[in-house]
């Protein structure tokens, strides 16, 4: 950074929103630990940027106005309902603030995964035979075959989803819809279990600069049953999972995955970085899962880090990279 050798110009200034975990409570299990935080703020300090801490909460529009910042390195998961990952975004460009990610429209729709998964469709993009039902009043639709995975719509980070979201039969079904009502007031969707292979795939860019990296297969050591990536699973990888990156698989799989990343990427309009779910069924070929336009970026633990960083991309460079990639979107105007 040429900054630092002139002392005549400012260091360019950079907001770093983010929604603190304060607690072990599910509320607040999408929000950072102060060691992400930390560590974004490090990287981004030793690359020459002056960093402005702006936890989430209802000062943040006072804080935004409080000074100027050439960009503000967005991360914050937002507070209730299923637009909370759009509510900084749409804040920031309400301010006309420049911020790295998504906007508001591509976050709001990426976590209602039934809204995501007819974008995706109308594409001809494979996602598994699903129905959303709104409350215990349902009817099951004759397209879906069990065995069936439920999860609640708009959730991330695996809430409301573990090896007993899986069901064999009507009665299973059923007894799982009411607990899940029971506990998340919003609509549930049900979904084909693809039996198969887990990749997830880190994308980095806009336009004709998209990086997709190589995929990520997440694979289930103990191969009993139906293995899902859940929460209790990623705690407590070690002997169940390997993480391998390449995975071994045929090139043209391989490729078709990427391209297949890149275009839902594109489809839902997404920005700077994203990771896409997918399961690879011997069947059924590759089915999308989901997207997650804010990755997690605990280093050591995230996804999106640890892809990047078999990848040959390091923490600190993965970081940087997000920055000036939106900050070269925002010169060519490439929204
Ligand atoms: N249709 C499906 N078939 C097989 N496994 C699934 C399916 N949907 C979800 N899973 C499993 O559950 C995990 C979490 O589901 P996902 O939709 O990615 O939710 P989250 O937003 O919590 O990551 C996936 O990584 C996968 O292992
Ligand atoms: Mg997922």
């Amino acid at each position: 950074m040429t900054a630092a050798n002139d002392e005549k110009v400012p260091l360019p200034s950079v907001g770093f929103t983010f929604n603190l975990k304060r607690s072990k409570s599910e509320r607040e299990a999408e929000f950072d630990s102060i060691d992400t935080i930390k560590a974004i703020e490090k990287v981004l300090t030793e690359s020459g940027y002056e960093v402005t801490l702006l936890e989430v909460s209802e000062e943040l529009p006072q804080k935004l106005l409080s000074k100027h910042f050439d960009i503000i390195f967005n991360i914050a998961e937002g507070e209730n309902g299923r637009s909370r990952e759009a509510q900084v975004p749409a804040l920031l460009d309400f301010l006309n603030l420049k911020f790295t990610g998504s906007d508001a429209t591509t976050l709001c729709i990426c976590l209602d995964k039934a809204l995501t998964k007819h974008v995706v469709l109308s594409h001809n993009i494979k996602t598994p035979a699903f129905q959303v039902v709104y409350d215990r009043d349902y009817k099951l639709e004759s397209k879906l075959h069990f065995p069936l995975i439920v999860k609640p719509n708009a959730e991330g980070s695996s809430k409301g989803i573990s090896s007993l979201s899986i069901v064999k039969n009507k009665r299973e079904l059923r007894r799982l819809v009411t607990t899940l009502f029971e506990t998340y007031t919003q609509p549930l969707l049900i979904e084909e279990f693809i039996d198969g292979r887990e990749f997830t795939v880190g994308i980095l860019g806009n336009g004709d600069d998209v990086k997709v990296m190589r995929p990520m297969e997440i694979e289930f050591l103990q191969k009993k049953g139906h293995n899902i990536y859940d929460y209790s699973v990623k705690q407590d990888f070690i002997g169940k999972i390997e993480y391998t990156c390449p995975p071994k698989m045929k090139p043209e799989n391989e490729r078709l995955m990427m391209e297949t990343a890149k275009k839902i990427y594109n489809v839902l309009g997404c920005r700077d970085l994203a990771r896409v779910d997918f399961r690879m069924s011997p069947t059924k070929g590759l089915q999308f899962i989901e997207i997650n336009p804010l990755p997690g970026l605990a280093p050591g633990y995230s996804d999106m880090p640890m892809i990047a960083e078999k990848n040959g991309i390091g923490y600190a460079e993965l970081v940087t990279s997000v920055i000036k990639i939106a900050t070269e979107r925002y010169l060519g105007d490439a929204v």
